[in-house]
Order: C-alpha cells, then structure tokens, then sequence
C-alpha cells in the first residue's frame, strides 16, 4: 500500500495507538496513517466559573458564534440554574432583538433569525422520553435549525447527540459551568474558562 512521504515507520510497536511521530496505526491494518495537525479536536471539555449574572450573559456572547444550523445544544442544570440567562444572551448575539420568554409552559419557542430557524426547547415538564417524541418534536431536530434544549435527560434517548452539551456542577457561590463540544470548536477566552 502507497505511503505518504511523511509516514517514518514508529518504532512504538503494534500495541501503541500513536507512533512518536504524530502517526496513528489503525487498529484493522499494518500501515501507518499521517495524522493531519490542524485536525480539530473530537471532544473538547472546559469549565466556566460564572460569579454573577452578568458572567452568564457574558458566556452566551461569547458562545454564539460558534454556533451553527443544525447544531444540538444541551442544557443541563438544577431549577433556576441560568439555563434561559445562558440562552437568552446566545438568542441577543445572534440577532434577535425582542423578548425571550422561558418555555417553560409553551415547551418550545420558535426564533427566525437571519441564520435560520432556532428552537429553544424545556422538557422539564415531560415525564417520559416517549411524551416528548409523542408531542412531535423529533423533527425539528433535522439537522436544519439550531436546537437549544433545557432538560435534555427528560426527552428520551431519541435526542441526537449535541455538539456543545453545558452542565451546571455544584457551586458554593455563582455557577460552574462544564462545557463538552464534540465536533466543534469551543471560541477562545471564554469567560472564567478553565481546561478540564
Ligand atoms: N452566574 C450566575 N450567578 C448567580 N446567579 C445567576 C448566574 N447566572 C444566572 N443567574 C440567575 O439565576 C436565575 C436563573 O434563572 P433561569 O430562568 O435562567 O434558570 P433556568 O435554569 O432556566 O431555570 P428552569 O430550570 O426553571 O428553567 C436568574 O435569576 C439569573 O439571574
Ligand atoms: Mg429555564
């Protein structure tokens, strides 16, 4: 099998997963596969300490152009833990301009926004995961709009995967914040941001 010029032999043996040299081994073959460096990375996990409101405002901000059509993304948190704040500001940076009202009752707010379609969902109201499929919100999640959903582990296991999934962890004071992106790049500087 052709090589690439870059691909040296590794010297780590079969069992290592990567070589020295930055090449990968694929586990059902012998050749060595070069491993592009400016490939993004698959899981990127971050945690944000907020102190204030006004730090949650400031991490929808600076979160929103990173955010895509077709992209999931996950709120995961206690009663009151800035779900909607978090939301609010992303729907404020991308452009929309009126009120953003909890769905707490209406489960799903619709915002036309010049990027597309954008649903904020809040199934926290479902107590099944087939109620939120039975209700007919499997197809907004068609890969077309932006999907923004808070109490994500009430909608059953027909939820795709997100590509940014934010959790609220315990805090003594403020909020903290984890935030896992897969397949995405998570912007630099977030507010209060550190790796892990
Ligand atoms: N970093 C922060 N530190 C302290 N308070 C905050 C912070 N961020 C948001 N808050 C406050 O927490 C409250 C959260 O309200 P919000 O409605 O956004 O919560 P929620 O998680 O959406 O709740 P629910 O699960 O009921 O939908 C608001 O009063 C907001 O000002
Ligand atoms: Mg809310």
């Amino acid at each position: 099998m052709p090589q690439d010029s870059r691909a040296t032999a590794c010297t780590d043996g079969p069992a290592a997963g990567f070589g020295r040299h930055g090449l990968r081994r694929r586990p059902d073959c012998d050749c060595i596969q070069p491993v592009p460096s400016s490939s993004p990375p698959v899981r990127n996990v971050l945690t944000c300490h907020l102190p204030d409101p006004a730090a949650t405002e400031a991490l929808g901000r600076a979160l929103a152009p990173a955010l895509r059509p077709g992209m999931l993304v996950t709120l995961q948190g206690p009663l009151g833990s800035g779900k909607t704040a978090l939301v609010r500001a992303m729907l404020h940076a991308l452009g929309h301009q009126g009120r953003v009202r909890s769905p707490t009752y209406t489960l799903v707010e619709e915002y036309q926004l010049p990027q597309g379609p954008v649903y904020h969902f809040d199934f926290y109201r479902f107590a099944t995961g087939s109620e939120a499929d039975d209700a007919g919100f499997r197809e907004h999640f068609d890969g077309r709009a932006l999907c923004l959903v808070e109490w994500p582990e009430q909608a059953g296991a027909w939820l795709p995967p997100a590509q940014l999934a934010v959790r609220w962890l315990p805090a003594a004071e403020g909020r903290t914040l984890q935030l896992e992106a897969h397949g995405m790049a998570l912007p630099e500087g977030l507010p209060g941001a550190r790796n892990g």
